[in-house]
């Protein structure tokens, strides 16, 4: 007797007419007619069934404050900086949580489950930290939601940002976080990268570092960051975020780059939202993409997972919680349109995300927690494509979220037809 099971699914590996059996939290059968029965079926019909999205860079600090206390007129990185800057000291921890918890709603019917957030520590009244420290409880029994102590404005520029980063830290901040390339010269930057590091060593806990978001082609902090991740010990450990300067660095110099990487074992999170719309922007045309060499980085063995980074704050004034959307930016950006391309990019937004991340028992394997999504859609490149509706979201066997079909009408020679975007329809010409 299972509590659910789920029948005809689609899985992201290409499997069809698969039966998918849930009991005690756990995924204990995945097979084709599975003789059984359950106190809830649902009947996939050919959807695509997934395991659920990851984020693995977010700012849950920031988000749903667009406007507060005014727009980014220039919509750049650094007037985002200062309006977060003219933000900060009005935050209230009550008024954190309240945002935070109304995304983390959206999140959850998007099937998005595994959040990884920085959290700005810059501020030593350090009210973030402890409004995500009670977000993170709260939310725990349906979103994983790890949280990176994030010097904004800087671990050694700004006058308490070492202080508050290890307070922050001892509070109870998951992650290690960084901003080498905010720092005031090249050698603070790399001197912080060697502290945050040993910092991370010490208290065995992992690193994640805004690096190199810039689109200076000799912002190289990502080497100091290879070579401080061996040095400690840390490799799969340490995530570079953005990666962008290495857009328009010399081809010779990421020759020998990546490959230092490739040892290090980092976990590359590209940021293909924020990034196309942030980087370039002293340009004038052409204006470079400013996204990190997606392809060649995964080609070359590491793990690439793409973060949403921002929705409505003070560097981005959309997002919607929604991985597909961050995929389908990724295709685009890094040019890859391919079907094994497209299947690659899926992955970048669950399995290799949860690599990131460190999750235990994700996936669709028997013996991984029944942590589900059932999408209106066939298979994987038709979800990047059509960013269709979740239509059940399952977090430890249970239904927390259903949403109703998307459904089209068209009017073909007077023959009313529906038309399910997630069955791949097509109109006969008739
Ligand atoms: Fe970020």
């Amino acid at each position: 007797m299972f509590d659910l099971i789920i029948r005809n699914a689609n899985l992201p590996d290409g499997r069809q007419g698969i039966d998918i059996g849930l009991a005690d939290g756990k995924i204990v059968a995945v097979e084709k007619l599975l003789q059984a029965s359950a106190g809830e079926e649902i009947d996939a019909s050919g959807r695509l069934v997934s395991p659920p999205f990851c984020d693995p860079h977010f700012h849950m600090d920031a988000t749903l404050s667009l406007g507060l206390p005014r727009m980014n007129v220039s919509g750049t990185l650094l007037e985002g900086i200062a309006l977060w800057g003219e933000l900060r000291p009005l935050l209230t921890k009550d008024a954190l949580v309240e945002r935070a918890l109304r995304y983390c709603d959206l999140a959850v019917s998007q099937g998005l489950l595994f959040i990884r957030s920085h959290v700005d520590t810059s501020d030593p009244r350090l009210v973030t930290a402890e409004a995500m420290l009670e977000v993170r409880e709260r939310v725990a029994p349906y979103i994983t939601l790890q949280l990176v102590a994030f010097p904004q404005d800087g671990y050694y520029r700004a006058p308490d940002g070492a202080a508050s980063l290890e307070r922050a830290l001892d509070m109870g901040i998951d992650i290690v976080g960084g901003i080498p390339h905010f720092e005031r010269t090249m050698d603070d930057g790399r001197r912080s990268l060697e502290a945050l590091c040993r910092i991370a060593a010490e208290r065995g806990l992992p690193v994640d570092i805004h690096c190199d978001e810039s689109d200076d082609p000799l912002s190289r902090h990502i080497e100091t960051l290879t070579a401080e991740t061996i040095r400690h010990g840390l490799q799969g450990r340490v995530a570079g975020s953005h990666l962008t300067s290495m857009h328009s660095m010399d081809n010779y110099y990421v020759s020998k780059l990546i490959p230092l990487m490739a040892e290090a074992k980092i976990n590359v999170i590209p940021n293909p939202l924020i990034n196309i719309m942030l980087q370039g922007r002293h340009d004038t045309y052409p204006k470079r993409r400013g996204m990190t060499r997606v392809r060649e980085l995964m080609d070359a063995g590491l793990n690439v997972s793409f973060g949403q980074d921002c929705a409505m704050d003070p560097w981005y004034s959309m997002g919607s919680g929604d991985m597909l959307e961050v995929g389908h930016m990724a295709i685009h950006v890094a040019q890859m349109g391919g079907i094994e391309d497209k299947k690659k990019i899926y992955d970048a937004l669950t399995v290799n995300s949860a690599k990131t991340m460190g999750l235990n028992g994700y996936g669709l394997d028997v013996g991984c927690n029944a942590d589900l999504i059932v999408l209106q859609a066939s298979d994987v490149v038709e979800a990047l494509r059509l960013k269709p509706t979740r239509l059940y979201v399952i977090k430890n066997g249970n239904v927390i979220s259903r949403s109703a079909p998307r459904i089209g009408e068209l009017f073909l020679k007077g023959r009313p037809t529906s038309i399910d975007p997630g069955l791949d329809y097509v109109p006969a010409s008739g």
